[in-house]
């Protein structure tokens, strides 16, 4: 199957630790910058389907603001299940842009 990039958001939209919701290709992605990395994660809980974008970032584990799960925004894993994981998606800088690879 043929990669697919999508162009996301402007890098200097993202600062530290700001979760930042946006929509590839019609999908739910939030963004997140920890330091050198940027982080691509599906914005839906694995639970019942709540926007992450309004949980809780604590290095690099993100609370679900409605029941708190919690989940690692390297591997999209829930701490408690690991086995139960978000989607993530890779992320590139191309000319100030942020892209996502959607496929
Ligand atoms: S919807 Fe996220 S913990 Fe319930």
């Amino acid at each position: 199957m043929t990669e697919q990039w999508l162009e996301a958001a402007p890098e200097d939209s993202l600062g530290e630790g700001i979760l930042r919701p946006v929509f590839p290709g019609g999908l739910p992605v939030l963004l997140v910058r920890r330091g050198p990395e940027i982080f691509a994660i599906e914005n839906r809980c694995a639970h019942m389907g709540c926007p992450l974008a309004a949980g809780k970032l604590e290095g690099h584990i993100l609370e679900c603001p409605c029941h708190d799960w919690r989940f690692d925004i390297r591997d999209g894993s829930f701490l408690a299940a690991p086995e139960l994981a978000l989607k993530t998606y890779k992320t590139e800088l191309r000319n100030g842009s942020i892209f996502v690879r959607i496929l």
